[in-house]
């Protein structure tokens, strides 16, 4: 009787911890960074798999799935996962899972982080002092924005955004948001946040706006030419969620024409591609999807993934799968 041994593929080299305990239930190929970027080799390839733990760039279309024969599970390496198509894996009896919880407070240090370094200039100041222009203290020098009793306007309050939302109440800025549905009322009080059924009207009162909802039909472009011409002149735009949330043409000329004061971005809509014009953009902070990035953080995304692979290999029932997606 020949027992068939599961072939894991990981699609890019991820914690060592996660890979030697995946060993443990099957045999495991880590390609090197790029070799799945795109969907050709991975359609080539997926057949020989009954497990894939992916990245967010890792493109699990439809067709990829239809070759997929003896694909059990996906899982992805991020919360996000507008890049499996969830209902393809569904229709061929494929399951899929993220890893939510164990990024949201490095996400909420991070959106912190971007709000600060773009509120007081880090960036530009950082960039006068290594060019030599430091001549002195200024009194006028590089005035930025105070965040106390600032608005901060949150699209999308899911865990991410919250952890955002108790960082800033720290720094005194009093919350709004807009989500599907209003978070719990105890939430609610304890941020002190007011829930604002329409979005515009948010990103039209607010000093900051902050992206924290997933990529979706709805959301896609959802902050446009006629939304940023909407916000105030010296409102800043932070987004760690999706590039593809933001029409990013839109933006870069609401940049430039200083429609908006400045923003800070983490993702783009054609990663790793930026737009040419966010490049030369006046107050931009770009960086390169980064915001789970923290040791600790990372690997906890990859036990997580990988306890989502080996819990189907192991045939347990849906209910002790971790972070399953259903739809
Ligand atoms: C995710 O996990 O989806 C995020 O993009 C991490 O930054």
């Amino acid at each position: 009787m020949s027992s068939h041994i599961p072939h894991i593929l990981v699609t890019e080299p991820i914690p060592e911890k996660v890979t030697s305990y995946l060993k443990e239930f099957g045999k495991v190929t880590v390609a090197p960074k790029g070799t799945y970027g795109s969907e050709e080799k991975l359609i080539e390839d997926i057949k020989n798999y009954d497990a894939l733990l992916c990245m967010l760039s890792t493109p699990v279309t439809a067709k990829v799935l239809a070759e997929a024969k003896q694909l059990k599970v996906v899982a992805n390496f991020a919360v996000g996962y507008d890049n499996i198509d969830v209902s393809a894996a569904h229709s061929h009896g494929i399951k899929v899972a993220n890893t939510p919880d164990v990024l949201t407070e490095a996400c909420g240090d991070y959106a912190m982080g971007l709000l600060l370094a773009l509120s007081r200039k880090f960036k530009e100041a950082e960039k006068y002092l290594r060019e030599g222009r430091f001549n002195g203290w200024e009194p006028l020098g590089f005035l930025g924005m105070e965040l106390r009793d600032r608005t901060l306007g949150i699209i999308g309050m899911g865990r991410i955004g919250q952890s955002f939302a108790y960082r800033a109440r720290a720094f005194g800025m009093n919350i709004k948001y807009h989500n599907r549905s209003r978070i719990a009322p105890q939430v609610e009080q304890q941020l002190k946040a007011t829930y604002v059924e329409d979005h515009k009207e948010l990103a039209r009162n607010c000093d900051v706006l902050s992206l924290n909802c997933p990529l979706n039909n709805e959301t896609h472009h959802l902050v446009d030419k006629a939304l940023l011409e909407s916000m105030r002149e010296h409102a800043l735009l932070i987004n760690i969620s999706r590039g593809a949330v933001i029409d990013e043409s839109a933006l870069a000329n609401a940049l430039h024409n200083r429609t908006i004061a400045g923003a800070a971005l983490d993702v783009f809509e054609e990663e790793p591609k930026v737009h040419p014009q966010l490049l030369s953009a006046p107050n931009t902070l770009l960086l390169p999807h980064i915001a789970s990035a923290t040791h600790k953080t990372r690997e906890a995304i990859g036990m997580l993934a990988a306890e989502a692979i080996t819990s189907v290999l192991q045939g347990k029932p849906d209910t002790e799968i971790p972070n399953l997606i259903r739809r």
